[in-house]
C-alpha cells in the first residue's frame, strides 16, 4: 500500500501535490512518503506477529535519516553493513542494540566500534572473520554476539547480480560446513553463538524459494538451537514489490486483489513460512529493505529536450544514472508517469539522462504520452536503491530529498553545493 496517486489530472503524495514541491524544490528530486514507509513496516510486522521477531530494515536500501527515524519510531530494528551505516542509526536516534551487522569484509575498526556500541549481533560470513572478531571482542574484554551465515544453495530466480544465496556467490557459509564452524566457534572465548542467519537474494517474486531455504535449513537450526542454546534465526531479507504496475499497486482494492493473483505479499510469506518457523520456538529475524522502501519513493525529473532521430524520439531529462543507476546496471524496470495525466496517442520514447554513456538511459522504447520541454516526469519505485547507490559521476550534484507526511514536506537532504563535490580534493603542491 502507497501513498502516491493521482487526485483528478494530478499526482500527488499523501496532500501534496508533486508539481508543488518541484516549483518549491526544483528537479531532480527524490519524494519519500513516510506514511509508506511505515504502512509497509507494520504490514510485515502484523503479518509476523504470531511468532517473537524483530524486523531489522535493510538500511542500505534507503538510509536517509528521516527514513531510520521514521522506522526507529515504530521499534524497527536494522540490518547494516558498515561502521558508516551503525553511525547513521546512531545519527538518526535508532538503537545500535537492534543492529545486525552483516557482510563479508568487517575491518577491525569496524568491528571495535559496533562491539563498543553493543550491536545485537554479528552476522559472520567466514571462518578468518570469527577469528578477527574473537580476537577484537578478547582485546576489549567483551564477548560478541555471533550468528553465521549459511548459504543454503538454493536458487532465488531473480536478477544475477542479486542472487546470493548459492554457492557461486561470496555469500555465507556452505550449508555442509555449518555444524563444523559452530563446534570450533563454541572453543573461542570471546564469541557467544547467539543465532543462525541466511538471505537468498534481492526482489524474490515467489515464496518458494523462500519456503525451499527454510525447509532445508530447520532441521540444522534446531540441531544447533539444542547444541549452542542460539535464540534467533534470520530469515533475510528480499521480498520483492511489484514495479509494474506500480500506481494502482497502491490501493487497498489491489492489495486484496493481489492475494488472489501470484504476487507475494507479506501475508502469503507468512502464511507459508509460519507453519515452518513457529515450532522452533526461536526469535525470528527479518531484514527487509526494498519491501519497505521501494514504493515508498520516485525520483522526478524534467524533461530538458525531446530529441527525435530517424528511429526514436528521445526524451532528454535532467535525472540521470548517477541519480538511479537501476536501469542501467540491472536492466531494472521503472513505471514513468507524467506528473499531470493526459490522454492522446502514446509515443514510444527512450528516456535517457544528460551523462556521456549509452548505458544512462531510465527506458527504451517505451510508449508514454506526448511530452515536452518543461514537463515533469516521475520515476516510481525509486526508494529503495536510488539515492543510496547515488554518485557524482560527471560532477553532477545529488538531487533534494524530500519527505511527505499527510499534508506536510520536509527537505530530508538539501542538494548537494557543487563545490562539496570537490572539498576534499587538493591540487598537488607541485602542480601550484
Ligand atoms: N540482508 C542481506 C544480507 C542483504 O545482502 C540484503 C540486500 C538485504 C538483507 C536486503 O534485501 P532486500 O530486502 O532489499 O531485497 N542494489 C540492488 C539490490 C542489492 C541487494 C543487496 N543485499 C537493487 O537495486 O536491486
Amino acid at each position: 500500500m502507497h501513498d502516491f496517486r493521482y487526485v483528478g489530472k494530478k499526482l500527488y503524495c499523501g496532500g501534496v501535490s508533486i508539481e508543488s514541491l518541484v516549483k518549491q524544490f526544483g528537479s531532480p528530486l527524490y519524494i519519500y512518503s513516510q506514511r509508506t514507509l511505515a504502512g509497509h513496516f507494520q504490514k510485515l510486522d502484523r503479518a509476523m506477529s504470531p511468532v517473537d521477531h524483530l524486523v531489522c530494515y535493510a538500511m542500505k536500501s534507503n538510509s536517509n535519516l528521516s527514513v531510520i527515524r521514521t522506522l526507529a519510531n515504530l521499534g524497527s530494528g536494522f540490518d547494516i553493513v558498515s561502521g558508516g551505516e551503525l553511525q547513521r542509526v546512531i545519527a538518526a536516534g535508532g538503537d545500535a542494540r537492534k543492529c545486525v551487522f552483516a557482510g563479508v569484509g568487517k575491518t577491525e575498526t569496524e568491528i571495535e566500534f559496533a562491539l563498543r556500541r553493543g550491536v545485537y549481533s554479528f552476522n559472520v560470513e567466514s571462518e578468518p572473520e570469527l577469528q578477527r572478531i574473537n580476537r577484537v571482542a578478547a582485546r576489549l574484554k567483551k564477548v560478541a554476539p555471533v550468528a553465521v551465515r549459511v548459504n543454503p544453495n538454493v536458487d532465488a530466480h531473480t536478477h544475477a547480480k542479486i542472487t546470493t544465496g548459492t554457492y557461486e556467490n561470496k555469500f555465507g557459509i556452505a550449508f555442509e560446513n555449518i555444524e563444523g564452524v559452530y563446534s570450533r566457534a563454541a572453543k573461542l572465548k570471546n564469541i557467544r553463538l547467539r543465532g543462525l542467519q541466511m538471505h537468498i537474494g534481492s526482489q524474490l517474486t515467489a515464496v518458494s524459494p523462500f519456503e525451499q531455504a527454510v525447509k532445508k535449513v530447520s532441521p540444522l537450526v534446531a540441531k544447533l538451537r539444542d547444541r549452542y542454546k542460539l535464540e534467533f534465526f534470520s530469515i533475510g531479507g528480499g521480498l520483492g514489490i511489484v514495479y509494474q504496475p506500480a500506481l494502482e499497486s497502491g490501493s487497498a482494492e489491489w492489495w486484496k486483489s493481489a492475494a488472489a493473483k501470484n504476487i507475494l505479499t507479506p501475508d502469503k510469506y507468512a502464511a507459508r513460512l509460519l507453519p515452518l518457523l513457529k515450532p522452533l520456538g526461536m526469535r525470528i529475524l527479518m531484514e527487509p529493505g526494498r519491501f519497505i522502501s521501494g514504493n515508498a519513493g520516485i525520483l522526478v525529473t524534467r524533461i530538458e529536450y525531446v530529441k527525435r532521430t530517424g528511429k526514436k524520439n528521445f526524451l532528454i531529462v535532467d535525472a540521470a544514472m548517477n541519480d538511479l543507476i537501476r536501469p542501467a546496471f540491472y536492466d531494472a524496470y521503472h513505471e514513468i508517469v507524467p506528473l499531470v495525466r493526459r490522454g492522446g496517442t502514446q509515443i514510444s520514447s527512450d528516456v535517457v539522462g544528460p551523462i556521456c554513456e549509452s548505458g544512462d538511459y531510465f527506458c527504451k522504447d517505451r510508449p508514454l504520452p506526448k511530452l515536452g520541454e518543461g514537463d515533469h516526469i516521475a520515476l516510481l519505485s525509486a526508494g529503495a536503491y536510488g539515492s543510496v547507490m547515488g554518485s557524482n559521476y560527471n560532477t553532477r550534484s545529488l538531487p533534494t530529498e524530500v519527505l511527505v507526511n499527510g499534508n506536510k514536506a520536509a527537505v530530508v537532504r538539501q542538494h548537494q553545493p557543487v563545490q562539496d563535490i570537490w572539498a576534499n580534493e587538493k591540487v598537488a603542491p607541485w602542480l601550484k
